[in-house]
Protein backbone atom coordinates (compact mmCIF):
# COMPACT_ATOMS: atom_id res chain seq x y z
CA UNK A 1 0.00 0.00 0.00
CA UNK A 2 1.87 3.16 -1.02
CA UNK A 3 0.14 6.99 -0.57
CA UNK A 4 1.10 9.66 -2.60
CA UNK A 5 1.24 13.39 -0.69
CA UNK A 6 1.02 16.14 -2.89
CA UNK A 7 0.99 20.12 -1.32
CA UNK A 8 1.10 22.45 -3.48
CA UNK A 9 0.79 25.46 -0.39
CA UNK A 10 3.99 27.48 -0.66
CA UNK A 11 3.11 28.28 3.10
CA UNK A 12 4.86 25.82 4.75
CA UNK A 13 2.49 25.54 8.06
CA UNK A 14 -0.95 26.16 6.37
CA UNK A 15 -4.12 25.17 6.28
CA UNK A 16 -4.59 22.81 2.82
CA UNK A 17 -1.14 21.04 4.73
CA UNK A 18 -2.74 20.31 7.58
CA UNK A 19 -5.84 19.15 5.57
CA UNK A 20 -3.90 16.72 3.43
CA UNK A 21 -1.81 15.63 6.71
CA UNK A 22 -5.21 15.04 8.41
CA UNK A 23 -6.24 12.85 5.38
CA UNK A 24 -3.01 11.28 5.78
CA UNK A 25 -3.15 10.58 9.16
CA UNK A 26 -6.53 9.19 8.46
CA UNK A 27 -6.15 6.63 5.73
CA UNK A 28 -2.72 5.25 7.84
CA UNK A 29 -5.36 4.74 10.77
CA UNK A 30 -7.13 1.99 8.24
CA UNK A 31 -3.62 0.88 6.68
CA UNK A 32 -0.71 1.85 9.41
CA UNK A 33 1.69 -0.41 6.92
CA UNK A 34 1.53 2.44 4.33
CA UNK A 35 4.36 3.68 3.03
CA UNK A 36 4.29 7.25 1.95
CA UNK A 37 5.59 9.42 -1.42
CA UNK A 38 5.74 12.86 -0.78
CA UNK A 39 5.81 15.53 -3.42
CA UNK A 40 5.62 19.03 -2.12
CA UNK A 41 5.47 20.90 -5.22
CA UNK A 42 4.90 23.81 -2.43
CA UNK A 43 7.75 23.98 -1.31
CA UNK A 44 9.78 22.50 -4.29
CA UNK A 45 8.11 23.48 -7.55
CA UNK A 46 8.30 22.16 -11.02
CA UNK A 47 9.57 23.81 -13.95
CA UNK A 48 7.24 24.58 -16.36
CA UNK A 49 6.72 22.39 -19.47
CA UNK A 50 9.30 23.52 -22.11
CA UNK A 51 8.99 24.10 -25.49
CA UNK A 52 10.56 20.67 -26.42
CA UNK A 53 8.20 19.34 -24.41
CA UNK A 54 5.45 21.26 -26.00
CA UNK A 55 6.40 20.79 -29.24
CA UNK A 56 6.90 16.64 -29.08
CA UNK A 57 3.44 16.49 -27.33
CA UNK A 58 1.97 18.56 -30.64
CA UNK A 59 3.17 15.36 -33.25
CA UNK A 60 1.76 11.87 -32.97
CA UNK A 61 5.06 10.93 -34.07
CA UNK A 62 7.11 12.21 -31.14
CA UNK A 63 4.19 12.43 -28.46
CA UNK A 64 5.01 8.74 -27.40
CA UNK A 65 8.39 9.98 -26.17
CA UNK A 66 8.97 13.47 -25.58
CA UNK A 67 11.87 14.63 -24.47
CA UNK A 68 13.76 13.32 -20.98
CA UNK A 69 12.38 15.75 -18.12
CA UNK A 70 10.21 15.26 -14.58
CA UNK A 71 7.00 14.02 -16.02
CA UNK A 72 7.70 10.21 -16.35
CA UNK A 73 8.74 10.62 -12.94
CA UNK A 74 5.83 11.97 -12.01
CA UNK A 75 3.55 9.58 -14.04
CA UNK A 76 5.42 6.94 -12.11
CA UNK A 77 4.43 8.45 -8.68
CA UNK A 78 0.90 8.31 -9.79
CA UNK A 79 1.15 4.67 -11.15
CA UNK A 80 2.83 3.69 -7.58
CA UNK A 81 0.14 4.91 -5.73
CA UNK A 82 -2.54 3.27 -4.16
CA UNK A 83 -4.14 6.22 -2.58
CA UNK A 84 -3.44 9.50 -3.74
CA UNK A 85 -4.06 12.92 -1.56
CA UNK A 86 -3.73 16.59 -2.82
CA UNK A 87 -4.02 19.34 -0.44
CA UNK A 88 -3.92 22.72 -2.01
CA UNK A 89 -5.04 26.28 -1.29
CA UNK A 90 -8.06 28.10 -3.65
CA UNK A 91 -5.58 30.70 -5.72
CA UNK A 92 -8.14 33.12 -8.15
CA UNK A 93 -10.52 31.13 -8.07
CA UNK A 94 -8.62 27.69 -8.99
CA UNK A 95 -5.40 25.92 -8.33
CA UNK A 96 -2.18 26.76 -7.70
CA UNK A 97 -0.14 27.26 -10.56
CA UNK A 98 2.51 24.78 -9.22
CA UNK A 99 -0.40 22.59 -9.16
CA UNK A 100 -1.38 23.23 -12.78
CA UNK A 101 2.03 22.62 -13.81
CA UNK A 102 2.04 18.45 -12.27
CA UNK A 103 -1.20 18.11 -14.32
CA UNK A 104 0.65 19.19 -17.52
CA UNK A 105 3.33 17.09 -16.66
CA UNK A 106 0.85 13.94 -16.28
CA UNK A 107 -1.73 14.22 -18.70
CA UNK A 108 -0.39 13.11 -21.61
CA UNK A 109 -2.37 11.68 -24.69
CA UNK A 110 -0.58 8.54 -25.38
CA UNK A 111 0.62 7.70 -22.38
CA UNK A 112 -2.08 8.52 -19.09
CA UNK A 113 -4.96 8.75 -21.70
CA UNK A 114 -5.88 8.97 -25.29
CA UNK A 115 -8.63 10.98 -26.66
CA UNK A 116 -11.10 10.19 -28.85
CA UNK A 117 -13.93 11.83 -30.62
CA UNK A 118 -16.22 11.77 -27.56
CA UNK A 119 -13.79 12.72 -25.03
CA UNK A 120 -10.78 11.89 -23.32
CA UNK A 121 -10.70 8.78 -21.85
CA UNK A 122 -8.20 7.46 -19.00
CA UNK A 123 -5.31 4.52 -20.02
CA UNK A 124 -4.23 4.53 -15.77
CA UNK A 125 -6.42 2.38 -13.06
CA UNK A 126 -8.87 3.87 -11.03
CA UNK A 127 -7.76 4.41 -7.45
CA UNK A 128 -9.13 6.76 -4.56
CA UNK A 129 -7.87 10.33 -4.50
CA UNK A 130 -8.55 12.81 -1.73
CA UNK A 131 -8.33 16.20 -1.85
CA UNK A 132 -8.08 19.08 0.94
CA UNK A 133 -8.98 22.32 -0.04
CA UNK A 134 -8.29 26.03 1.75
CA UNK A 135 -9.64 29.04 1.04
CA UNK A 136 -9.95 32.37 2.07
CA UNK A 137 -13.58 32.94 1.61
CA UNK A 138 -16.50 30.25 1.01
CA UNK A 139 -16.51 29.02 -2.90
CA UNK A 140 -19.49 26.22 -1.66
CA UNK A 141 -22.72 25.91 0.39
CA UNK A 142 -25.26 28.68 1.04
CA UNK A 143 -22.61 31.32 2.18
CA UNK A 144 -20.46 31.06 -1.10
CA UNK A 145 -19.31 34.04 -2.54
CA UNK A 146 -17.11 33.28 -5.32
CA UNK A 147 -17.61 31.05 -8.34
CA UNK A 148 -15.40 27.40 -7.76
CA UNK A 149 -13.36 26.94 -10.65
CA UNK A 150 -11.26 24.42 -8.66
CA UNK A 151 -13.13 21.38 -8.04
CA UNK A 152 -14.87 20.91 -11.61
CA UNK A 153 -11.09 21.80 -13.07
CA UNK A 154 -9.27 19.30 -10.75
CA UNK A 155 -11.84 16.60 -10.70
CA UNK A 156 -12.25 16.44 -14.62
CA UNK A 157 -8.30 16.96 -15.06
CA UNK A 158 -7.72 13.95 -12.82
CA UNK A 159 -10.62 11.48 -14.00
CA UNK A 160 -9.38 12.43 -17.58
CA UNK A 161 -6.19 10.17 -17.25
CA UNK A 162 -8.78 7.87 -14.77
CA UNK A 163 -8.47 8.59 -11.33
CA UNK A 164 -11.51 9.83 -9.53
CA UNK A 165 -11.66 12.12 -6.81
CA UNK A 166 -13.84 11.56 -3.56
C1 LIG B 1 -2.38 34.39 -4.99
C2 LIG B 1 -3.54 34.04 -4.10
C3 LIG B 1 -4.82 34.01 -4.60
C4 LIG B 1 -5.90 33.70 -3.78
N1 LIG B 1 -7.14 33.61 -4.34
C5 LIG B 1 -8.19 33.24 -3.57
C6 LIG B 1 -9.48 33.09 -4.15
O1 LIG B 1 -9.71 33.28 -5.33
N2 LIG B 1 -10.49 32.70 -3.34
C7 LIG B 1 -10.31 32.45 -2.00
O2 LIG B 1 -11.26 32.09 -1.33
N3 LIG B 1 -9.08 32.57 -1.43
C8 LIG B 1 -8.03 32.96 -2.18
N4 LIG B 1 -6.78 33.07 -1.62
C9 LIG B 1 -6.62 32.79 -0.18
C10 LIG B 1 -6.11 31.37 0.06
O3 LIG B 1 -6.90 30.41 -0.62
C11 LIG B 1 -6.15 31.08 1.55
O4 LIG B 1 -5.25 31.95 2.21
C12 LIG B 1 -5.78 29.65 1.85
O5 LIG B 1 -5.80 29.46 3.24
C13 LIG B 1 -4.40 29.32 1.32
O6 LIG B 1 -4.08 27.97 1.59
P1 LIG B 1 -2.85 27.64 2.56
O7 LIG B 1 -3.28 28.17 3.93
O8 LIG B 1 -2.76 26.15 2.54
O9 LIG B 1 -1.64 28.31 2.03
C14 LIG B 1 -5.70 33.41 -2.41
C15 LIG B 1 -4.40 33.47 -1.89
C16 LIG B 1 -3.33 33.76 -2.71
C17 LIG B 1 -1.93 33.80 -2.13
Amino acid sequence: MNILHIDSSQRLEWHSRALSAAIVEKLLEVAPTASITRRDIGADPLPQTTLLYAAALASPASLAAPPAGSHEILIGEVEAADMIVIGTPMHNLTIPSVLKAWIDQILRVGRTMKSTPAEKVGLLHDRPVFIGVASGAFYTGERANQPDFLTPYLSLSLSSIGLKTQ
